[in-house]
């Protein structure tokens, strides 16, 4: 038995070295673009969606930054297959925590879900269903340590396209298509970054007797935004591909929370809306062709907190539903004083946000 296995282990180790170079060599003659790289161990999985890139727009954006060609030149490629997925909603889901994160991000993943994002007495008994949202980004970390939170945490969800911030609006894409088919029954979904921290009990007592089947997006909303027109800035646009002077009104993309109903039809309009490289104004553009105007709250605070209050003050959570930046250490902070049953913050300088108040 053992001398069998003796052998088989080599041999295996061979066809896997093999069939390892072989793909390298495969990879080494890539069609067209940066391709990612993938290490010899990788795990064989679903193969790379074919999808042509678009000549001529690469040829007609020659004056643009690379990564705005890159955009435009693979703008209509938007079928991916899932790579990895977690199980669907219980029947009873209420919030559905929809995270924006990356491969490489393993300690935010572990901080928001041994704080935030675990369930239990901090869900006040509702059901939630935390998910990250996953592109590709090379061989780090390896594709074992993925597939291994998958198995341990069922909340890992990775689509086959590349990770980068224009290709944030796949995201959303295929977040849509996958709520649609495993957790349509959520009542409310929450959608954000990996460094936000939110205070789950606020948001329920925010959502408390809101109806799922009437529309509702509510964040902190960005009016009268002006497309960047600096060809320096992350978050250029040349008028070729944003011609109007404001953006729609939109809720920054660190957090918001959508309304079933909203959900649904956003999803319908995401499928038809020809892809935007910037994630929450491109939710924004799907809102107004909807007729669905986003919701101010100040409890969302996805630009962080401005001196000279103390980002780190528990008691400014109190009020508070989302706020940004926040590293994984300072995940952990929050999370011990704001579930500190004996913090006392009647002699701290509040900022004056009563619960639940919408601007
Ligand atoms: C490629 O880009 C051109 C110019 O924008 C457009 O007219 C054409 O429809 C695109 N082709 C595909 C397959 O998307
Ligand atoms: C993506 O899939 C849809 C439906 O399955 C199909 O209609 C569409 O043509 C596909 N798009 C591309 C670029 O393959
Ligand atoms: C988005 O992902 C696709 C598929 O991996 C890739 O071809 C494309 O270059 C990416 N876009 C950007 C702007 O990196």
């Amino acid at each position: 038995m053992s001398r069998r296995l003796g052998c088989l282990v080599p041999y295996s180790l061979a066809v896997l070295l093999l069939s390892g170079l072989l793909f390298l060599k495969k990879e080494a003659t890539p069609a067209g673009g940066p391709a990612a790289r993938q290490p010899f161990w990788s795990p064989p999985g679903p193969r790379r969606s074919p999808c042509a890139p678009n000549r001529t727009v690469a040829d007609v954006s020659l004056s643009l930054p690379g990564r705005h060609r890159l955009f435009l030149t693979y703008r209509h490629c938007r079928n991916f297959s899932v790579l990895l997925e977690p199980s669907g909603c219980a029947e009873d889901t209420f919030l559905l925590l929809a995270v924006k994160s990356q491969p490489g991000h393993v300690e935010r993943r572990a901080a928001i879900r041994s704080t935030w994002g675990r369930a239990g007495g901090w869900a006040r008994g509702r059901r939630l269903k935390l998910v990250f949202l996953l592109g590709v980004a090379g061989p780090a970390p390896p594709a074992q340590l993925l597939a291994y939170e998958s198995r341990e945490f069922d909340d890992i969800l990775q689509w086959d396209f590349a990770e980068d911030f224009f290709n944030l609006t796949l995201k959303e894409l295929h977040l849509q298509r996958w709520v649609a088919v495993a957790c349509p029954q959520a009542h409310f979904v929450l959608k954000g970054d990996d460094d936000v921290f939110v205070h789950v009990p606020n948001v329920l007592e925010f959502l408390e007797g809101r109806d799922p089947a009437r529309d509702l997006l509510v964040g902190d909303v960005i009016r009268q935004a002006l497309p960047n027109r600096n060809t320096k800035v992350k978050y250029f646009i040349p008028p070729s591909m944003y011609g109007a002077r404001h953006y729609p009104p939109y809720a920054g993309g660190g957090g918001y929370v959508m309304s079933r109903a909203t959900v649904q039809r956003l999803q319908a309009a995401v499928e038809e809306a020809e892809l935007f490289p910037i994630d929450d104004v491109f939710v924004g553009m799907c809102l107004r062709k909807l007729g669905v105007s986003p919701m101010h709250h100040a409890g969302f605070k996805t630009f962080g907190i401005r001196r000279p209050l103390d980002p780190l003050d528990p008691c400014l959570y109190r009020g508070l539903l989302l706020v940004h930046r926040l590293s994984p250490p300072e995940m952990w902070t929050m999370w011990a004083l704001v579930t500190d049953e004996g913090l006392k913050c009647a002699a701290a300088p509040l900022p004056q946000l009563p619960e639940g108040r919408v601007e």
